[in-house]
């Protein structure tokens, strides 16, 4: 592992996988290759821009001619595939790109990277694979896939054709599948930066339905640290659970967001729910504790409190990520809900 394709590494688990990445190992070049959509960000990454070992590429998955570019230029033989449209609501006012981006740039990448032929190809998927839970069990490795939103589609497409490369090409593809991320530099649709923003501004915090979903809530440097984990013991061609045991309902998630922030309850709005909405997500994470020796790090009380003086500490981002398309997205979503 000398020359690692890290896609999508603009974007919010990107950033801050190649942070983590170049913390943990000193001698590896990170090719970071991202189209730079809405959610991507080069200030994500303003800390190493001087780090010789990260070098970053503009392109998009879809374009065989830039992929072929930054494998042939930089003798890629690891590929960490984060690059996608990552937020269900986004998938539910316009599924298009969701197909173009995570099925159609997916099955590009996995040529590309057949052709040139790589040690490792990590694709990075969601839980959202296995739709939704009742109020008990937990999804394994085994749960069958039942996608339920556009985005959660497209994801479990792209899984099925990263495994199909493995079984009929012999490229080397592991598959992760993470319960939700929360931490620095998640862009505000989502909902834990979202609502710490909308916070501070005192205005309404759009929670929908009843706030009675359950999401398995992970720190993103714990995600990271898995994938770092799957890259070196994984083994090749299976899928592995990652998350961290922390299932919390939404409306919990926004007390204790108001709570670190001190502002009043008086700022929750009831709005009308998801169509489609999953019930409760839940990941049996025993496979990579117990296979490649994979724990959390963060308990979920201090990552929000880290998380929410990173926000503070940051309005400048959040304000910068907030202007132009975010506000049409912002009215389309929320307006008269
Ligand atoms: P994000 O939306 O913050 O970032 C996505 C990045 O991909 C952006 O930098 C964007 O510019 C880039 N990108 C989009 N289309 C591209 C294209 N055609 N070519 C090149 N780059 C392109 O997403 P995220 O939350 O960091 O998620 C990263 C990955 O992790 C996704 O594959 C997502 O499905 C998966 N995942 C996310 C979560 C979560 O809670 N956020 C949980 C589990 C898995
Ligand atoms: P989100 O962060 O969009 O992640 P996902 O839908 O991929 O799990 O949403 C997390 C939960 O929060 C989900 O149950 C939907 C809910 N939510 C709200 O109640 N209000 C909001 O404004 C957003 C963005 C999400």
């Amino acid at each position: 592992m000398k020359n690692v394709l890290v896609t999508g590494g603009a974007g919010f688990i990107g950033s801050n996988f190649i942070r983590y990445f170049l913390r943990v190992h000193a001698d590896v070049r990170i090719v970071n290759f991202d189209k730079l959509t809405y959610a991507g960000n080069l200030e994500n990454l303003r800390d190493i821009e001087g780090d010789p070992r990260h070098v970053f590429v503009r392109g998009d998955i879809c374009a065989r001619a830039d992929l072929e570019a930054a494998f042939r230029e930089y003798t890629i033989d690891t590929v960490v595939h984060f690059a996608a449209e990552s937020h269900v609501d986004r998938s539910i006012l316009g599924a298009g790109i969701f197909m173009t981006t995570n099925v159609l740039g997916t099955q590009m990448l996995l040529e590309v990277a057949k052709e040139r032929g790589v040690e490792r190809f990590i694709h990075v998927s969601t839980d959202e694979v296995y739709g939704s839970l009742g109020p008990e069990g937990k999804f394994t490795e085994a749960t069958s896939l039942h996608p339920n939103s556009p985005y959660a589609a497209s994801k479990a497409s792209s899984d099925l054709i990263a495994l199909a490369y493995r079984h009929t090409f012999g490229l080397p593809v592991i598959v992760t599948r993470c319960s939700n991320n929360y931490g620095p530099y998640q862009f505000p649709e989502k909902l834990i930066p979202l609502m710490i923003a909308n916070a501070l501004d005192d205005k309404p915090l759009p929670v929908y339905g009843e706030g009675l979903n359950v999401r398995d809530w992970l720190y993103v440097d714990d995600h990271c640290s898995a994938i770092d984990a799957v890259l070196l013991r994984g083994e090749v061609g299976a899928v592995y659970n990652i998350g961290g045991n922390n299932e919390w309902r939404n409306i919990d998630v926004v007390h204790l967001l108001l709570k670190h922030l001190a502002k009043p309850e008086s700022l929750i709005r009831y709005v009308k729910d998801r169509p489609g909405h999953d019930q409760r997500y839940a990941i049996d994470a025993t496979k990579i504790s117990r296979d490649l020796g994979w724990r959390p790090a963060h308990r979920f009380e201090e990552g929000i409190k880290e998380t929410v003086a990173w926000y503070l500490d940051h309005q400048p981002w959040c304000r910068r990520v907030m202007t132009g398309e975010y506000q049409h997205y912002y009215k389309e979503q929320y307006e008269g809900r």
